[in-house]
């Protein structure tokens, strides 16, 4: 008997053709009605009763008569590129275009085509064309008949090709568009994760149709429940014999009985099969132990099909005391995360994200929230690999509108069908810790009946893991909203923990987005004012982390909320790193005054700013100044704050501002100091500026009345009086040379991407930190300069120029290796009056190798 495993996914990333715009001379058709034509694809997202009709799929004809949809068009004018990609960011930027989505055209209608034969055809396998997310309102054909699609850009989906398609000379046709005004945020354009074809016998599994959760779970044994879906499209009932196995990371395998079943014609039968699990090896943060299901369907008259997913075995818990995983109580440290990876836009590349993980970790961070939307799958398979627990979120709108063209205009068609394709395809996560059905949802006023509707879809789903809502209206928590979730989350309102714990005993409640403190990267701005709307200049934000919008706090405040609220189980940063789009306070659109709307005496305030900005050009600000890391992924001064906090054993010291300071001779610059320790004594030029210790409620160090003088700051932390981290700043030199180094150092996921720190340094080694230099990047060999980037929210130079000027001393260079080719890969930096600097970088690594020039 043969078994069909594993190997069912045809890759499809390459070699795609791509035109933007509608072809000449034809109307646009509005997305509206690309939504209407899509509904019926949605139909296998049914409730999952255990034995569901399939419906005949009923298409309507549309868009036959486009010419690009058509199989016979003449695409080889197009350009040719390869998926994931996203068309707005390879643009550049628009000054005139809105900051708040990244001044970059997201919005219009891209074309993609694809040519491929599948031998197959006519054999009674099925073909699927599987999209992990496509920005937004794809519409496919098939050699010129319409199959279906998904409005919602975040959302994974597939469609059937096996009706239209033949053994050779397939064309594949995909439209997408973005509506203006869809977003709060850069939402991207394009194909921008990874598709496949996927093939399937007759009678097989369903989409996302294994599903595995376990409860009990304990060192001694576990219960693991397998849910199985499995499609009978044909007209005749078969009988089939299921088998489920599972496997430990040694192959070790626990096996369930093998069941005869009978599937009646058209339909969708479902069953569960309980397996306990003896000793089980558990997933954990640090011990990222998985488990892989293999599920299979034997008929009498077809091949054997196999199916294999992976899962965890652990318990997490959210209780009124707090967050316990496996039985030990762990504080959320986590951190909010939009999807673009910076320099790259939306579009998904594992290595990025895995950078980025490690950076956090480096921090002590354990969690994020995919704000405000389900994320790329690979983000989930990292997070499983690399032990970081994940809040994954579906909306952030319901049915009342933020902007014009957000989802409020589709919610009422596609929320059932959003919220289950999230859910079946992420429950098998053992990452994953809760979902969220939205974001700052505007109906918090109005009862709990929604909100309880979308939780029952989730527990329809996946009964193993609660539901949770961002919420901002301060009343949300006492208006009787809380109902609706599980587990209540606050969005920045750390003076309201008490209360709601008070007024709703034995609700889980967590700080679901905090502090939103506002900086730039190495910027700082004098005087120091503890007022958090000022230490703005330039259309850059101090670095002193003391800012924030109106309705936000420094990280400080939220520190203490958290620190009197024992149970309360922690909290996600607004944002890991900056962002595209949203550059608060830079930014004149009305996501500022929706952040206020519950406060008139603020929304006042902002308008003012707002119509004070609107005299002249608009800001030139296109990225959030958010993030605890830049957009290049460099640290701000507050990864220290956090790190100081969340890992508490490391030894660290961390001296700001930087030391220097040409013309500010004698004048008072404020040095604050965020320490692992409990107290410090800080030194100017070897003279003693006093030894400070921390209070209960604070958590950083200042020294506030410093008269700047060049030379060295120098200090030394303590922990329960015993010497404990020591740290300097000094005055650089001029700048003499820029230095490349890999950032992070060491190897980094499949190798196909590099990312190169460049650094402006004087004499001595030390970093310039004003520099602005012009550095000039080549890449030679196998490669190409994927983007560059400074992390400066206010520079409009394309990404993918390869001359970038240095902010604040830094700059990145991102390579990516030509598929299939092998190193060396040079990359090189020259700047004007500066030592050059070259390495080898590739295969996932990077040696120093070429001799400074
Ligand atoms: C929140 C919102 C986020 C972001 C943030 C900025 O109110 O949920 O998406 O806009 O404010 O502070």
């Amino acid at each position: 008997m043969m078994v069909l495993m594993l190997n069912r996914n045809l890759a499809f990333n390459d070699g795609w053709r791509f035109s933007s715009g509608e072809p000449h001379g034809a109307p646009e058709t509005d997305h509206r009605a690309i939504a209407n034509a899509l509904k019926t694809t949605g139909r296998m997202f049914a409730r999952p009763d255990e034995t569901t009709p399939i419906q005949p799929l009923d298409l309507p004809s549309f868009g036959e008569s486009l010419a690009y949809a058509r199989p016979g068009f003449d695409d080889s004018a197009w350009r040719t590129l390869d998926l994931p990609h996203d068309w707005g960011v390879e643009r550049g930027f628009e000054q005139d275009l809105p900051g708040n989505t990244g001044k970059l055209r997201y919005h219009g209608i891209g074309w993609y085509r694809k040519r491929f034969d599948w031998p197959a055809a006519g054999t009674g396998r099925r073909l699927f064309l599987e999209v992990d997310g496509a920005m937004s309102y794809a519409a496919v054909w098939i050699n010129g008949q319409f199959v279906g699609g998904w409005p919602y850009g975040y959302t994974s989906w597939r469609v059937e090709l096996t009706p239209h398609v033949r053994a050779s000379g397939n064309v594949i046709a995909i439209r997408l568009q973005n509506p203006n005004d869809s977003s709060r945020w850069y939402p991207g354009g394009g194909i921008y994760r990874d598709v496949r074809l996927r093939e399937a016998a007759e009678v097989d599994f369903a989409h996302w149709g294994v599903a595995v959760t376990t409860s009990n779970a304990s060192e001694a044994s576990a219960d693991v429940e397998v849910q199985l879906a499995i499609e009978n499209p044909t007209e005749r009932e078969v009988q089939a014999t299921v088998a489920v196995s599972l496997f430990d990371e040694r192959d070790v395998a626990t096996d369930g009985p093998s069941e005869r079943i009978a599937i009646p014609p058209r339909t969708t039968k479902r069953l569960r099969q309980a397996i306990q699990v003896q000793t089980p090896t558990l997933w954990d943060l640090e011990h990222r132990h998985l488990y892989r299901c293999k599920a299979t369907l034997a008929l009498a008259d077809q091949e054997t099909v196999g199916e294999e997913v992976t899962f965890g075995i652990r318990s997490a818990e959210c209780r009124s005391d707090g967050f316990f995983l496996n039985g030990r109580r762990v504080t959320l440290n986590g951190v909010c995360l939009h999807h673009d990876l910076g320099a790259l836009g939306a579009a998904f590349h594992p290595q990025a994200m895995a950078r980025q993980i490690e950076k956090l970790q480096e921090m002590g961070c354990n969690a994020i929230r995919t704000s405000h939307n389900p994320p790329a799958p690979g983000l989930l398979d990292l997070c499983d690999r690399m032990g970081l627990l994940v809040i994954v979120e579906a909306f952030d709108t319901w049915q009342q509108a933020k902007t014009p063209n957000d989802y409020s205009t589709i919610f009422d068609d596609w929320h059932d069908k959003d919220v289950r394709a999230m859910v079946r395809r992420d429950r098998n996560h053992p990452c994953v810790i809760l979902w969220s059905t939205g974001n700052e949802v505007r109906e918090q006023g109005r009862g709990p009946e929604l909100a309880d509707r979308l939780r029952a879809i989730v527990r329809e789903e996946d009964s193993s893991r609660p539901v949770t809502v961002g919420c901002d209206f301060p009343d949300a928590g006492f208006n009787g909203f809380a109902k609706g979730v599980d587990v209540f989350g606050y969005n920045y309102k750390p003076h309201l923990y008490e209360r709601f714990r008070r007024e709703n005993p034995g609700q889980p409640l967590y700080g679901s987005e905090t502090a939103s403190c506002i900086s730039s990267r190495g910027f700082y701005v004098f005087p120091v004012s503890d007022d958090q709307s000022k230490g703005q200049a330039d259309f850059q934000v101090s670095s002193y982390d003391l800012s924030a919008p109106p309705w936000a706090s420094a990280p400080d405040v939220e520190f203490a909320g958290q620190d009197a609220n024992g149970g309360v189980l922690g909290e996600f940063v607004w944002t890991g790193f900056d962002y595209l789009g949203e550059p608060t306070p830079y930014n004149f659109d009305p996501t500022l005054l929706l952040n206020a709307k519950n406060d008139p005496a603020k929304l006042a305030e902002i308008q003012k700013q707002l119509d004070a900005l609107g005299n002249g050009q608009p800001p030139p600000s296109r990225s959030s100044y958010f993030g605890i890391f830049d957009l290049c992924g460099f640290r701000k001064d507050r990864f220290y704050l956090y790190q100081a906090r969340w890992r508490p054993d490391v030894q660290m010291a961390h001296i700001l501002p930087h030391w220097t300071w040409p013309g500010r001779e004698g004048q008072v610059t404020p040095v604050h100091v965020y320490t692992s320790g409990d107290e410090a004594e800080l030194f100017l030029n070897g003279r003693s500026l006093g030894r400070r210790k921390k209070g209960s409620g604070v958590y950083r160090l200042r020294w506030d009345d410093v008269c700047y003088e060049p030379g060295e700051l120098r200090l030394v932390a303590y922990k329960e009086g015993e010497p404990w981290a020591v740290a300097q700043q000094k005055t650089a030199g001029p700048a003499v040379a820029v230095k490349l180094e890999i950032d992070p150092p060491g190897p980094h996921g499949d190798g196909t991407l590099s990312f190169v720190a460049a650094r402006v340094i004087d004499a001595d080694g030390d970093l310039v930190p004003q520099a602005i230099n012009l550095l000039i990047f080549r890449v030679e060999g196998p490669a190409e300069l994927m983007a560059t980037d400074n992390g400066d929210a206010t520079d409009l130079t394309a990404f993918a120029s390869p001359q970038r000027k240095a902010f604040n001393g830094l700059a990145l260079a991102i390579v990516k290796c030509r598929r299939g080719e092998v190193g060396p890969i040079h990359l090189s930096v020259e700047a004007e009056g500066l030592q050059g600097d070259a390495i080898v970088c590739g295969a996932g690594h990077a040696r120093r190798q070429i001799a400074q020039r």
